[in-house]
């Protein structure tokens, strides 16, 4: 496995590969990897002959006074798993490699943005497509893997792939946990042992939610009661908020139709932690 910094040693690489028929799959990365990410290269590997880890920790993707500076790193740790799982290439680029300084450019979508996450984060999204745009000129995969925890993300960068034509599947991979039901996630790590505890309430209050449904329940404001509800149980816990969207249009429903994604994002402590589930019924 090799690893590169500057776009012209990907770009070299990859045309090698084309050269020889090999097919490309492509898994971006904020890096400090663990299962979750592990289950994407996995699903890369089986699905192309060669795959392409980026693990770039994306500054525009972050507002002032978010955890830019303070997100978890460690590439030795990230190449090893990666080389365990088969991958052929890294591509670790530095800030200044992917936005030279008269940067100027910018992916904005005017819809599925505006909502869940959005919300709180009115600039994240626009930071996440513009990455992944540029890894996707920049790799020309055939596939390019992202995870259901980042439910609004995948619905996000499919419609990015539509509206701006890029000849890409998308394939998204479930969600993976840990053995208490704790989606796995980087930030996980910001945790002390009481916030970590009581983490466990936003995947038991979706599965309460999911219950519910799976019981009959149709009415949105019920479930999102029920889910509000058990995570106010916990004393870390403040809820940025718990909703129920179309897993297409990410618009809120009133009435459980269809393709639905019940999403949550909680502040345990200082720590923001998102969960979701997706059903259809
Ligand atoms: P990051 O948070 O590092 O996540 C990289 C990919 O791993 C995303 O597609 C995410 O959904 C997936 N992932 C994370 N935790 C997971 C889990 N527990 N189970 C399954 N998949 C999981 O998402 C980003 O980075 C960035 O926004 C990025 C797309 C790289 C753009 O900068």
């Amino acid at each position: 496995m090799n690893i590169v910094s500057t776009i012209n040693e990907v770009r070299k690489q990859v045309k090698e590969w084309r050269k020889q028929g090999l097919s490309v799959g492509l898994v971006p990365t904020m890096g400090y990897l663990h299962e979750g990410h592990k289950s994407l290269i996995d699903a890369a590997v089986k699905g192309n002959d060669k795959v392409v880890v980026s693990v770039f920790v994306n500054p525009t993707q972050f507002a002032p006074g978010e955890d830019l500076e303070t997100y978890p790193r460690d590439l030795d740790r990230d190449a090893a798993l990666c080389e365990q799982a088969g991958a052929a290439l890294i591509f670790h680029p530095e800030p200044s490699e992917m936005y030279h300084r008269d940067y100027s450019t910018y992916v904005d979508m005017r819809t599925l943005t505006q909502g869940l996450c959005g919300k709180t984060r009115p600039t994240h999204f626009s930071g996440v497509c513009t990455v992944v745009s540029k890894l996707f000129h920049i790799v020309q995969p055939d596939r390019a893997y992202f995870g259901q925890k980042d439910a609004q993300q995948l619905a996000v960068i499919r419609h990015m792939v539509e509206d701006l034509n890029f000849d890409i599947k998308i394939i998204g991979c479930p969600i993976i946990r840990e053995e208490d039901g704790l989606a796995k996630s980087s930030r996980n790590t910001y945790l002390n042992e009481e916030e970590r505890k009581q983490a466990v309430i936003l995947n038991r209050a979706l599965q309460k939610g999911k219950e519910q449904i799976e019981s009959g329940e149709r009415k949105s404001l019920e479930i999102k009661q029920t889910i509000t509800q058990t995570i106010e149980t916990m004393p870390l816990a403040k809820i940025d908020y718990v909703e129920v969207v179309d897993f297409q249009t990410l618009e809120s429903i009133e009435e459980i139709k269809g393709e639905i994604l019940a999403a949550v994002a909680v502040y345990i402590g200082k720590t923001r932690l998102i969960d979701n589930f997706i059903i259809r019924v």
